[in-house]
């Protein structure tokens, strides 16, 4: 807190700030976690951190996490994720249902946020999984505080939370008004299929047996489930051209999401070099899926990037195909993999900035976040735009302990993580103590004042 003798808590010296009007060389003031000055600031501080040949962007948000906890805490757990997205220039994590027992009612819904305080480096919130069971009730339990949305799983994946039939979708998308968040692969499609993963076949297989039908044919169920019910969805992680042209056509009523890894890696390649490490749903697709993909991020289809970071330990990953589990972390790469990206002009830092701040901040309606402004959070997300660096397995702090881009050489890196004022992360190492807190919502503000 400010000293009686300090103007500011914090100030961020010489740096080129992402200000809303653009890139500008300024100095930025906090006071009391909030932003409190921008421009050339002359007044007294208790911190003052150079940030000379810095670029400081609004803090980057992963909107689709999974942390395991609680349940399968060997893989992550809060504390251990979060420390992750910390030390990766992620300052607020959004974190999904299947855990164990499953986010669906109140009581497992504030036990995650109880479990966040105090070991939570980041600021967080939780997506309730809508389902059968607790369709009814949506409309209220998503005004749970710390609440960011409903998450349904189309297609079975990791956990047991499933919504496959078009009557559940329909009963989900009826309650509520919140972002619904949709995990989309036909489920029938996935089990007329399944035959083709039966018996000592190879992870190749995967994106085979997951084809493109299984993904374009639940997207095109949701849209018009959407469109019936008139709700809002966010459909995550989409991996086909042929979805992408859907989605383009229901820019009114769909958000849409793309990872880090889908625009990265490629069959067959990742596939032969890193094995089941790969292996995730929907699946890695070929380089033909992943242009297509950065043609719809160019032509503004594309939202959000999320890293669905999903950890499963490497004797887990080691089991033969299909035994070994889905998903691959990403919390940690989200930041320097895009920023690579950016440094190889394939987006610019505007479009980065639109995709992992502002889209979070609008899509998900985050109250005091996604912007460097005057009485906005004091959330900052430090990179060095030059600096190269090699990705390894041994940088991963999440307890999986490993990365798919393990050995990569990637220019532009997160060098601080700052939330609502607290240095959380400085040239990779973490400080104080963890001091995350829920994030607020534009619906749910009243709940919180
Ligand atoms: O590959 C995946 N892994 N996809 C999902 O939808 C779930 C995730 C997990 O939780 O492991």
């Amino acid at each position: 807190m400010t000293s009686p003798k300090d103007d500011f808590d914090l100030i961020l010296k010489n740096g080129r700030v992402f200000s809303p009007s653009g890139l500008l060389e300024a100095d930025i003031g906090v006071r009391g976690g909030k932003i409190a000055g921008m421009g050339s600031i002359a007044g007294s501080s208790r911190q003052t951190m150079d940030c000379r040949g810095l670029t400081v962007l609004p803090g980057m948000i992963d909107s689709q996490v999974h942390f395991r906890e609680p349940g399968p805490v060997h893989k992550e757990n809060l504390e251990s994720g979060s420390r992750a997205a910390a030390l990766g220039g992620i300052t607020t994590f959004f974190e999904m249902p299947n855990t164990n027992p499953l986010t669906i009612d109140e009581p497992a819904f504030n036990d995650k946020l109880a479990r966040a305080k105090g070991r939570a480096w980041t600021d967080h919130a939780f997506y309730l999984g809508g389902s059968a069971a607790n369709a009814e009730r949506l409309g209220e339990l998503e005004n749970m505080p710390g609440c960011c949305g409903i998450k349904i799983f189309m297609g079975a994946s990791t956990g047991d939370l499933l919504s496959a039939d078009d009557d559940t979708i329909r009963e989900i998308l009826r309650h509520g008004k919140r972002v619904v968040a949709v995990h989309a692969e036909d489920n029938d499609r996935l089990d007329e299929r399944k035959h083709l993963i039966d018996g000592g076949v190879d992870v190749s297989i995967h994106p085979e047996w997951r084809d493109v039908e299984v993904c374009r044919r639940a997207t095109e169920r949701v849209l018009r489930l959407a469109r019936e019910t008139g709700r809002r969805i966010h459909v995550l992680h989409i991996t086909t051209g042929e979805e992408m042209a859907l989605l383009a056509e229901h820019k009114d009523i769909a958000s849409v999401e793309v990872t880090p890894q889908h625009l990265t890696l490629a069959a067959p390649d990742c596939y032969a070099e890193i094995g089941t490490r790969a292996q995730m749903n929907p699946p890695i697709r070929d380089d033909g899926q992943r242009t297509a993909l950065w043609k719809a991020l160019a032509a503004g289809v594309v939202d959000i990037i999320g890293s669905d970071h999903a950890p499963h330990t490497l004797d887990e990953k080691a089991q033969p195909y299909p035994e070994s589990p889905s998903g691959m972390p990403g919390v940690q790469t989200l930041v320097p993999i895009m920023l690579n990206h950016v440094a190889e002009g394939r987006l610019t830092l505007e479009r980065l900035v639109d995709l992992c701040v502002s889209g979070p901040a609008r899509i998900f309606r985050m109250a005091a976040k996604g912007r460097i402004a005057l009485g906005y959070d004091a959330d900052f997300t430090l990179v060095d735009l030059n600096r190269t660096e090699t990705i390894t397995d041994t940088w991963s702090a999440s307890k999986s302990g490993w990365t798919p881009y393990d050995g990569m050489q990637v220019t532009g890196w997160p060098v601080g993580t700052i939330i609502r004022g607290h240095v959380v992360m400085r040239d990779g190492e973490l400080l104080g103590d963890p001091i995350g807190a829920p994030v607020r919502f534009q619906e749910t503000i009243a709940a919180w004042d």
